[in-house]
């Protein structure tokens, strides 16, 4: 799969380590994030790996920053993205499963690395189960299209 990933400068390691681990299972990694260590502004990685993920230029994303609060709240502003902060497998496959979660969000100071994986293993092999899922789902993007241009 082609996957998008972005951080800000608490992260840097930490997109390393997930890069790593995702090419070792086969996945093309694009780089959306910073690779400096230097104090920058979570939001510009965030949109950037979303305008990715919402243009089809990678199939699912990863956004990375200190808490995952911030660059998900950015990754979200985008059109067709919905982006969930897990900490935990559980929520990671349920946000695929329920509600189509396009990029998962994680904090580099909360989780660590096994944890991650877990995480990912979770998200990236988990499909959309539809149903009565697919009108809440829709309803959420109808929010978004009814809100946009305010
Ligand atoms: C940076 O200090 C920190 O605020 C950022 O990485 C993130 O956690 C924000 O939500």
């Amino acid at each position: 799969m082609k996957i998008g990933i972005a951080n800000d400068h608490t992260a840097v390691e930490m997109k390393k380590e997930v890069t790593a681990y995702l090419e070792s299972l086969g996945h093309e990694v694009i780089n959306f994030g910073t690779d400096s260590t230097e104090s920058t502004d979570y939001p510009i990685w965030g949109e950037k790996v979303a305008n990715a993920v919402a243009s089809g230029e990678v199939e699912k994303g990863i956004a990375i920053c200190g808490t995952g609060l911030g660059i998900s709240l950015a990754c979200n502003k985008v059109h067709g993205i919905r982006a969930a902060v897990c900490s935990e497998p559980y929520t990671a496959k349920y946000g695929r499963l329920h509600n189509d979660c396009n990029i998962l969000c994680f904090g580099a100071r909360v989780i660590g690395i096994e944890m991650a994986k877990m995480m990912l293993d979770a998200f990236l092999t988990t499909e959309f189960e539809g149903g009565r899922h697919q009108r809440r789902v829709d309803e959420i993007m109808d929010i978004e299209r009814r809100n946009s241009g305010k």
